[in-house]
Order: structure tokens, then sequence, then C-alpha cells
């Protein structure tokens, strides 16, 4: 691991907070920022800091954190609004905003795994809203003693490894995220019919442009229905090649989790899967979320 860089905080008018270090966890934008203490209040300039190394590091992991869900959620709360979700508890009631991703409850039961599931797919948080997510922040309470690995996947980086021909034949496209498409490809329970409501599909760019960075991005996942304009039976073949190409080994992240990361990353930027290369009953996995909105992709 290699220091590269430091975060110039000095621009920012706010009490002297120290610079920040970031140390490279691989060369596919991974990064560690040691020496925060993320369950205090942090000064804005930190938070710019933060917000300014998400823009080369996509993955950000903090070590060593022991947040409540308040402190979680007011960290979270700096970067933007927190979302919702869609999703249900088992007794029917809404997610809250900062929820917990566990596979045994308190018996040590394993619990429905549906939605989890979802997860083992490549996808990009919330890309069937309108508006999907900018950044997500997972913090380990408990993890595996083997397994259970976040990957991600550098969608900067698999655009730009694209022959140039078959960038100009995606650029312009449309695809559509759809939560109902997104139960079918991850073979999960069909969506509801108030789900069927209250998320229509929606219409994305296959190639995203970062609102901070201007580069260019891919922008596919388990949550796209189809590639707009084009017969089925391209698209599917279309969707089935970008989706092997993103998970090449050269565009990759591996996080093995250890208790008390926090693990921070930029939605725009990346796609992610949960591996489900562990024993589900055998372990519990306790991870908070938090979700920040973003902005609608162009
Ligand atoms: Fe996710």
């Amino acid at each position: 691991m290699n220091s590269i860089r430091a975060l110039d905080t000095e621009e920012v008018a706010d009490p002297s907070p120290a610079p920040l270090s970031l140390t490279a966890l691989s060369s596919t934008g991974a990064a560690e920022i040691p020496g925060l203490n993320l369950s205090r209040s942090l000064p804005s300039a930190t938070i710019a800091a933060i917000r300014r190394a998400l823009c080369d590091s996509p993955v950000l992991v903090f070590r060593d954190q022991s947040l409540s869900k308040s402190q979680q959620a007011a960290f979270s709360a700096q970067f933007g609004e927190l979302e919702g979700h869609i999703g249900k508890l088992s007794d029917g009631s809404t997610f809250p905003l900062v929820h917990t991703l566990t596979n045994l409850d308190a018996e040590r039961n394993v619990v429905n795994m549906d939605v989890a599931k979802l997860n083992w797919f490549w996808h990009t948080d919330k890309s069937y809203h309108a508006v999907p997510s900018f950044v997500t922040i997972l913090h380990a309470l408990e993890v595996t003693p083997e397994g259970g690995e976040t990957q991600f996947s550098n969608a900067h980086l698999a655009w730009a490894a694209l022959p140039p021909a078959t960038q100009a034949r995606l650029d312009g496209l449309q695809a559509v995220h759809d939560w109902v498409a997104s139960r079918i490809n991850s073979g999960t329970s069909p969506a509801t019919a108030a789900q069927r409501r209250e998320r229509p599909p929606v219409t994305h760019p296959l190639v995203r442009t970062h609102p901070e960075t201007g580069r260019k991005s891919l922008y596919i996942g388990v949550h796209v229905s189809h590639v707009a304009g084009l017969p089925e039976s391209e698209s599917k073949a279309l969707i089935a090649e970008l989706t092997r190409h993103i998970g090449k080994p050269e565009f990759l992240y591996t996080h093995r989790w250890e208790k008390g990361d926090v693990v921070m990353w930029d939605n725009r930027a990346l796609h992610h899967r949960a591996l489900a290369n562990y024993e589900i009953a055998a372990h519990p996995r306790v991870l908070n979320r938090t979700v920040v909105v973003g902005t609608r992709p162009v």
C-alpha cells in the first residue's frame, strides 16, 4: 500500500483540520483514509476533502470505526439527503434510513435472503430510480471469518477499455432500469403491485458522465430491463456482453471486510456486488447501511 497523495483542505475556511492522507488499496480506485473518527462531527473542510477523494478513488475505506445508527446517519447526511428504500422488513414495515443488512437474526436463524440475493449480481444502487444514489455507506458490525466480500468494478475503467468502435456504438443508447426486471433478472420474488406503482421503469443513458469529473462510464447492472430501441435478442446479447466485460479482473477491487470497517462508494463510478461465497447459516454478517441521494444521470 502506497500513500498516493495528500488531500488539500486548506482552501476551505474552516478551523484547520489536519490534511488527510490517502492510501491506495488497488489500482482500480480504492483507497483507505486513516486517522479519522467518523463518530465525531467532522470539519466541513474534511467532508469536502472526502468528497474530492471520491473523484479519484470511488471506493473509500475507513478502518476501526464504531458508529451508532444515529452517528452513521449524521456522518452520511453531510454528503446529502439520506434515501429510503423500496424493500420492506419481514414485518412489512419500511426500511429505516439506517438499515441493517444481516444473514442471521438474534436467534441465529437465517433471515429471508430474498432481497439480499439481488445484491449478488452487478448493480449500482437504486438505478431503478429516476434520481439514483450518490454514495452508499456500509459499516461492518459483524463479519464472517472468510468470504462475504463486496466486489467493486470501476465503470470508468470498463468504459475506457472498450474499443473505439464499440464506444461509438454504445454512446447515446438508453437503457431501461426497472424494479420488476430486477427481480426477474435476479430470480428473487416478483415485485408487488405496490412496488410496480411506486417504481415505474426509468430510462438512463447506457454511458453516463460523472457530474464532478466529467469522465464517462458504463451504466448497466441487474436492474436493467433492456436497451431501448434494440430488438430483444440484440438487447439481451449486449447486456450479457457488457456484464461479462465489467466483471473482468482488471477493473475490480474486492473488499475483505474487517469488523469496524466503514466503506463508502460512489455509485456514479462503479458497479458492485456481494459475494455469496460463505456458509450463510454458519456466521452472522451484520452491516449498517445508509444511502445518499444522487443526481439524474446524463
Ligand atoms: Fe448494492
